[in-house]
């Protein structure tokens, strides 16, 4: 047999992964999706529950406890499971009250991401976010059109509402028979010819059966399919059809529709994921050039849990396996530091099946407690040194004034600040106007400040008062123009310096403030904050 740890190994294993996210709004059914996608495939195991030394599972720790009050996830879980003898790896974006940088450094993770629009509601601002970080990052999106089982809008406006706001060209791949609420099956543009009918069982059985019609069957469908026919045919003629290599360069985006909650077009879905995803590939390294899968083992930290649990102060990182193949136990080095990082006593997150216990090949996810030393961007290898490009920092939405509950601690609350901006918890930025005694920290989601405080109270022993600031947008700029902001009267707003990488950050109430500043200082344009680096 051959051996499973080698470079061979690996290069037969990527192939045959999928690693994913799906991007959407809250509400608009990813729970649901991830659920119907899980059952009608084979989930073969579940990330989201961490075993610790002793089999001591994670989940008694006050994090947790903060979870279940929240009624949240914090934890990016990872489901793997299998379907058409392919090993799909979907990472969970955390939403809701919980989005943060966490969910976007996901994205830093995956080949592939799946975009769920609500037919009724269309684009939503989360959607959006996460939309850009897809486009910056190169990521592929496949959309799925969800709850087409009950009144929506038009499918060729929700097309086109795509195409404007997102500068994406959208493919259908399937198109649905009938108007939102009145679906009786889809038509598979490969396969024009049938129809695919779906009839829920009688008895509340959630899920649809799916049957395909050809002929007369079809024909039997009327006008909805003759229009479903039409407007396909309409969208080919415009050029709206799937093509591999646009869809991998960004420029168009597969559609697909379906009710997640009934299980309608499920499969087709997973089918997508497994012939147009692409598998995971050579992966661009900081120094240029790029890791082949099959070189020795590499992963990239996209994510660091920390463990509230006060007495087991460790984290747990999450690791994406990029090339090679991870062996539970193995020593590998972290690029930032050249130190050796043993993974004997961290455990790796996977289920139940033995077999997986041990190994994990490009594109799989690997959970490692005992982290603590490791941070959001790093990457850990054997072998000769490699390092990743570092993840980027997102546009903060949240800031707020921290300062020390008592001075006599201010040393433990600037060790404690600086720990946090190095792990990318927030961004610390410092205000010419308030000075370093008075860091401001910069989040993406106003969660971030609950473990701010906790962390700073509990692991470093200085507790924080935090001053919410009425900004919520951060834009680039430069010194000249942060200075500009500063001493205008006529625009509310304020620059700060970000410790991290020294770059001028300009902040507004809203966009409204951001425009009247561009309209006042034409000379210091403000660029996006999203993909800087
Ligand atoms: P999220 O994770 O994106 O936040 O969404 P979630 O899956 O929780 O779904 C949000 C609501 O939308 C749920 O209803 C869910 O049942 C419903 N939903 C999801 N997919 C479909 C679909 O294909 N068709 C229809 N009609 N509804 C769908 P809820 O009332 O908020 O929750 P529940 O009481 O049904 O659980």
């Amino acid at each position: 047999m051959n051996d499973p740890t080698s470079a061979a190994a690996a290069a037969t294993q990527a192939p045959r992964r999928r690693t994913f996210a799906v991007i959407s709004h809250p509400d608009a059914g990813k729970s649901t999706l991830t659920e119907a996608l899980a059952l009608h495939a084979r989930a073969i195991t579940s990330a989201g529950a961490v075993h610790g030394k002793g089999d001591r599972r994670g989940v008694t720790s006050d994090w947790m406890a903060m979870e279940q009050a929240r009624g949240i996830s914090v934890t990016s879980a990872v489901l793997q499971f299998e379907h058409r003898d392919r090993v799909l790896n979907l990472l969970d974006t955390p939403g809701h009250a919980d989005f943060s940088e966490d969910t976007y450094r996901v994205l830093a993770a995956v080949d592939c991401a799946i975009m769920l629009v609500d037919a009724a509601k269309g684009l939503e601002e989360q959607t959006r976010k996460l939309f850009d970080v897809c486009r910056h990052r190169g990521v592929p999106v496949i959309t799925f059109i969800n709850k087409w089982d009950r009144p929506g809008r038009e499918a060729l406006e929700l097309l086109d509402e795509i195409e404007r706001e997102f500068r994406i060209q959208p493919t259908p791949v399937t198109w649905p028979v009938g108007i939102a609420g009145h679906m009786t099956g889809l038509i598979d543009s490969r396969d024009p010819d049938a129809v695919l009918r779906y009839t829920r069982a009688p008895g509340g059985e959630r899920a649809a059966e799916e049957e395909r019609l050809t002929g007369e069957e079809a024909a039997a469908l009327g006008e909805d399919r003759d229009t479903a026919l039409e407007e396909l045919e309409l969208l080919a003629a415009t050029g709206a059809v799937h093509d591999r290599e646009t869809f991998l360069a960004g420029k168009t985006t597969p559609v697909f529709f379906g009710a997640a909650l009934s299980n309608i077009g499920v499969r087709l879905l997973l089918d997508a994921v497994v012939d147009l995803a692409p598998p995971p590939g050579p992966r661009e390294l900081a120094a240029g050039g790029h890791r082949p899968v099959d070189a020795e083992f590499s992963g990239l930290v996209f994510k660091v849990q920390a463990n509230m649990d006060r007495s087991h102060r460790d984290r747990i990182a999450f690791v994406r396996v990029c090339s090679g193949v991870f062996e539970r136990g193995m020593t590998v080095t972290r690029a930032a530091t050249g130190r050796p990082f043993a993974t004997k006593y961290a455990h790796s997150v996977f289920g139940q099946e033995r077999s997986s216990l041990e190994l994990a090949y490009p594109g799989d996810v690997v959970g490692l407690v005992n982290a603590g030393a490791l941070t959001p961007g790093d990457t850990l290898y054997t072998g000769k040194k490699v390092e990743f490009p570092p993840m980027p920092t997102f546009a903060p939405e949240h800031f707020a004034v921290a300062r020390p509950m008592d001075i006599g601690k201010s040393k433990q609350f600037r060790r404690g600040i600086a720990q946090l901006d190095e792990e990318g918890v927030v961004q610390v930025l410092i205000s010419l106007l308030r000075g370093e005694q008075a860091p401001v920290l910069a989040a993406v989601g106003p969660m971030q400040y609950d473990v701010v405080a906790h962390r700073m109270e509990h692991e470093f022993g200085a507790a924080v008062k935090l001053e919410h600031l009425p900004y919520n947008l951060a834009r680039a700029t430069d010194a000249a123009g942060g200075a500009a902001l500063d001493a205008s009267r006529l625009v509310h707003g304020e620059s700060m310096t970000r410790v991290k990488d020294g770059a001028v950050l300009a902040l507004f109430p809203n966009r409204w403030h951001a425009g009247s500043f561009e309209r006042e200082f034409p000379d210091h344009p403000l660029e996006s904050l999203i993909a800087a680096h």
